[in-house]
């Protein structure tokens, strides 16, 4: 083999370490003011970093946790704990469906079988165009207006499975 082939590992190009940006260090550190107990700010904290990227990758515990004087454990727990807080990619929009026991008795079956088909995912998929992710959410505090879902930070009230189209259209 003629060594012009050999590609030697100090010449690939190093990944680089995972970094918190300026703005999101600000925000958070804008968002520690408002308490006391600085690990009252996880939870915003983790938002901030989510409302950035669309997400929370690991990486970014520890450099959160040590900003709110967490040990990354914890805050691990919090955020596997808040079914808000993504941990993993998800689309542009996300469905999240409301599976207490009001919406239950109010149409939540065929909600969810509803969305299940014109999406053609399940519950922790996201669509192939990256348009919707669909996840399960517990009461969404509007039980009087079952069946309901929130897509983003829209909530939706009296959903039915005929009613879906007119729904999901707003959200490119
Ligand atoms: S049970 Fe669905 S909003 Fe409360």
């Amino acid at each position: 083999m003629s060594t012009a082939n050999i590609i030697k590992l100090a010449d690939l190009p190093k990944a680089q370490p995972f970094v918190l940006s300026d703005v999101e260090r600000h925000e958070i550190e804008h968002e520690l003011t408002h308490y006391p107990d600085s690990r009252a700010a996880s939870i915003g904290a983790l938002k901030i970093v989510q409302q950035h990227r669309g997400w929370v990758p690991d990486e970014a515990i520890p450099l959160i946790a040590e900003m709110i004087g967490m040990s990354a454990a914890e805050l691990d727990g919090v955020a596997t704990f808040y079914s808000l807080i993504y941990r993993r990619p998800v689309g542009r929009h996300v469905i999240k469906v409301c599976d207490s026991i009001s919406c239950f008795l109010t149409g939540y079956d065929a909600v969810r079988q509803g969305l299940e088909q014109k999406l053609g995912i399940q519950y922790g998929q996201t669509t192939a165009d990256g348009r919707f992710t669909l996840l399960p959410i517990c009461c969404l505090g509007a039980c009087d207006r079952g069946a309901t879902l929130m897509i983003d930070d829209d909530l939706h009230g009296n959903v039915t499975p005929q009613g879906l189209d007119r729904i999901l259209e707003a959200y490119k």
